[in-house]
């Protein structure tokens, strides 16, 4: 198993299986220690900088919870614009002057690669909440962990995962780290935004099981966990493309309890319109438990990365 003491969280290509297994016991660990008590002092004094480049909820807000539970604390920005980036400071920059405030640096920037950048200069660990259309590892591991408390394992599962497979990060890390289990995978996605083709035929050198269609109900027929994801506006050059395609995936409550109705269904969030509410009400309907899984996972990293646990 990788020591995480004083590494960097950039790719879900970094893990073992045994590196996985041993973080999601340590999140369940951490989550049984909050049961009856608020925070934890695991890394009090310490100091997190959540630099965000571009919009977020859930990740930016989880870690700083995930920072608070531990006893720490937290400083940082939530925009681009209002960071010295907007006058024009290089990303190295930032850094290496964020690296002389805190201990820990989670970051979110639109340009694949920045985070493997800001760890070429950082002394202080980096962990990449998201580079552009590149790498998520954070929530691949929290859809993980989701998985396996949903299901009670993540071997012999067949997960669908349907919706911008080409820009979504979360996908991108989370074949890295569903290949390690006896996993078959089912690509659903128009044709303009498939699978990048380099990471189905890797995947299928490395022996994972992977299918790729464009129907979202032969799928689901199929499906064991449905990762719906949203189509991402943001990495189109062309508008008139994106309104094309926004409406390519609806997943509706009638269509699970029609084709799939024990599925669990999984989505990173946020969603626009690829899930409608009230689908919400299902038991199996596990996106906002798999939002609170994400607290305990990234306390789990910083935990093991300041080599507390
Ligand atoms: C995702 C992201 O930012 O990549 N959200 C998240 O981190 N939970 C998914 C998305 O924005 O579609």
């Amino acid at each position: 198993m990788t020591d995480l003491k004083g590494k960097d969280i950039l790719d879900g290509a970094q893990f073992t299986r045994d590196d996985l297994e041993h973080i999601m016991a340590v999140a369940d660990d951490l989550r049984a220690r909050l049961q009856d008590r608020p925070s934890l002092d695991l890394l009090k004094g310490y100091v997190l900088a959540t630099l965000f480049f571009e919009p977020s909820t859930r990740t930016r807000l989880s870690f700083e919870t995930a920072m608070h539970r531990l006893g720490g604390g937290v400083v940082g920005f939530s925009s681009a614009e209002s960071s010295s980036t907007a006058k024009g400071e290089t990303l190295a920059d930032t850094i290496r002057t964020v690296d002389q405030y805190a201990d820990l640096i989670a970051m979110r920037h639109p340009q694949i690669g920045s985070a493997t950048e800001a760890a070429s200069v950082a002394k202080a660990p980096v962990l990449n909440g998201g580079d552009g259309a590149g790498q998520h590892p954070t929530q691949a591991l929290l859809d993980l962990y989701t998985v396996k408390h949903e299901r009670g394992q993540v071997d012999d599962t067949t997960l669908v995962l349907c919706g911008d497979l080409k820009n979504g990060r979360t996908v991108h890390a989370g074949v890295e780290v569903y290949k390690h289990y006896k996993c078959r995978l089912i690509f659903v996605a128009p044709d303009q935004l498939k699978m990048p083709a380099e990471i189905v035929s890797r995947l299928r050198s490395q022996g994972v099981a992977v299918e790729e269609t464009p129907s979202l109900e032969k799928a689901l027929a199929k499906a064991d966990v449905l990762y719906m994801t949203r189509i991402q506006k943001e990495r189109f050059a062309d508008v008139a493309e994106y309104e094309r395609l926004k409406g390519s995936y609806v997943l509706t409550r009638e269509m699970v309890e029609r084709i799939r109705p024990g599925v669990t269904v999984l989505h990173p969030l946020p969603r626009v319109n690829e899930i409608t509410t009230d689908v919400d009400g299902l038991s199996n309907a596990a996106y906002f438990r798999q939002v609170g899984n994400g607290v305990f996972i990234r306390m789990a990293l910083m935990a093991l990365i300041m080599g507390k646990i």
